[in-house]
């Protein structure tokens, strides 16, 4: 039986449909509106939602802009429109709120997940499943796409900076897939030395290595039919890469100090903040580990690009560590989202996390305040680009030295970065008179 979600302004109709869904053994919450739909939505991973088309009341503007704030709340639940509208997911066209509810809601889930997917079966470790929020086109494009590839076993590899929501979107994809309710494993190929790694993957015989007292199954098996979310994969030592990809040429798993070959059905998702592709051409990488892991690639932008999604965020973290802190800070100051929207968030979403998570701490209204937010979010950059005209030179000195103060002056880093070799980038700094770490800076 699913957990639904009945959105609907209209009160019998809500109660109607709640009732009967219930009667079928449905997990069933309601909300009267989009903002009730999408506070519910934060405690609870709905796997259907029905949207009343009863507009008035409901909050958001329109049908689509209450469609888009849903689908980005919970992307992996199945969206039905019980009212005027017609159905949003393709097998489910035509439904009109005259027809059997309860033939629906089984036809959705059916076709959601080729199976009705039950509840507190779910194994997922880690946290809970979590929305993806953001209503930027970059997000909106993102979400399409991870319903696009749920139903695939093909492999998945998810680019971007540290903190943009790698994981989160490995998760996504698990909860959108006929996987769900089945293992998410989430594993950091950097944090273990690289024997093992391999023991962790595949599983070890008792006696194989010293210290290996028992058997011990690998994580591939252990999330036989559900998903394995390899994190920093570009940190794999070559050796290992080659057992990776004999493991996705054949799906055959041999544990450490065993000869039996065992077989299982496992969805690969990856994620490095890494450009793979340069360190194919480094020799870092094997070539063709990487294409088998990029058949689809997923490439999550900084949260800098894509400001539009700060506010979203903020708030919603607002709500979280109001929540969970039992605190009544319920509003951003307008001056405070401003000097979020205008920082750059080197650590992305994360470092947005951290610093409303602190914001609240220190918060002694009931509105989080400029005062709340680290000073560091005021200080405006020391290279701004100026919105004036100016030459290539220019241009071209603060782009290296803006460069070299994010990599902390690591010349060769930031030759890389540049795509330039470290003595052009030595003659390009005497030219400009550049002579040691920050040494230019105020004559910028
Ligand atoms: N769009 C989003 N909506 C809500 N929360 C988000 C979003 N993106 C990221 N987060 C949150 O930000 C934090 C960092 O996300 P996540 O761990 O997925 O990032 P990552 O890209 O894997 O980072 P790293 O490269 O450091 O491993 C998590 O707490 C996650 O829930
Ligand atoms: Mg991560």
């Amino acid at each position: 039986m699913a957990r639904v979600l009945i959105v609907d302004g209209d009160r019998s109709a809500r109660v109607r449909n709640a009732e009967m869904l219930r009667a079928q053994g449905h997990e069933v919450s309601v909300a009267t509106g989009i903002a009730e739909a999408l506070e519910r939505s934060e405690h609870d991973a709905f796997e259907l939602v029905l949207l009343g088309g009863h507009g008035e009341g409901l909050g958001a503007a329109s049908e689509p802009e209450r469609v888009q704030a849903l689908r980005a709340a919970l992307p992996a639940a199945t969206l039905v429109l019980t009212g005027n509208g017609g159905s949003l997911d393709a097998p489910l066209d035509a439904l009109r709120e005259r027809e059997p509810l309860v033939a629906t809601v089984d036809e959705a889930l059916a076709s959601a997940g080729g199976r009705a997917p039950r509840a507190h079966e779910d194994e997922d470790t880690g946290s809970a499943f979590a929305p993806i929020i953001g209503s930027s086109p970059a997000i909106r494009e993102l979400l399409r796409l991870v319903a696009k590839v749920a139903d695939t076993d093909s492999t998945v590899l998810v680019t971007g900076e540290t903190g943009t929501g790698k994981e989160l979107i490995g998760r996504a994809i698990h909860q959108a897939s006929r996987r769900r309710g089945r293992v998410f494993c989430a594993v950091n190929s950097a944090a273990f030395p690289e024997s093992l790694l391999e023991s962790e993957l595949f599983g070890h015989r008792r006696g194989s290595f010293t210290g290996a007292s028992a058997h011990k199954k690998g994580l591939f098996e252990h999330a036989d039919h559900g998903t394995v979310f390899l994190d920093e994969v570009a940190e794999m030592p070559l050796s290992m890469q080659a057992k990776l990809l004999r493991f996705l040429q054949t799906g055959e798993v041999r544990a450490v100090g065993s000869e039996a070959p065992r077989y299982v059905d496992v969805r690969l998702v990856t994620a490095t903040n890494k450009d793979l592709e340069r360190e194919v051409l480094a020799g870092r990488f094997r070539e063709d580990l990487y294409y088998r892991l990029a058949v689809i690639p997923i490439v999550v932008p900084p949260l800098r690009e894509r400001p539009e999604d700060v506010p979203l965020l903020a708030h919603h973290f607002l709500r979280r560590f109001a929540r969970k802190t039992g605190k009544v800070v319920d509003a951003l100051e307008p001056a405070a989202l401003e000097l979020l929207q205008g920082y750059s968030w080197p650590g992305n979403v994360r470092q947005l996390e951290n610093t409303i998570e602190s914001g609240v701490a220190l918060c002694q209204g009931s509105r989080l305040s400029v005062a709340d937010l680290p000073a560091r979010l005021r200080e405006r950059p020391v290279h701004a680009v100026p919105d004036t005209l100016q030459s290539l030179e220019t241009l071209e000195r603060t782009h290296i030295l803006r460069t070299l103060e994010r990599v902390g002056w690591n010349r060769k880093r930031a030759a890389e970065i540049l795509e330039i070799s470290t003595t052009t980038l030595w003659r390009r700094l005497k030219e400009f008179g550049i002579e040691a770490h920050g040494a230019s800076v105020g004559r910028l």
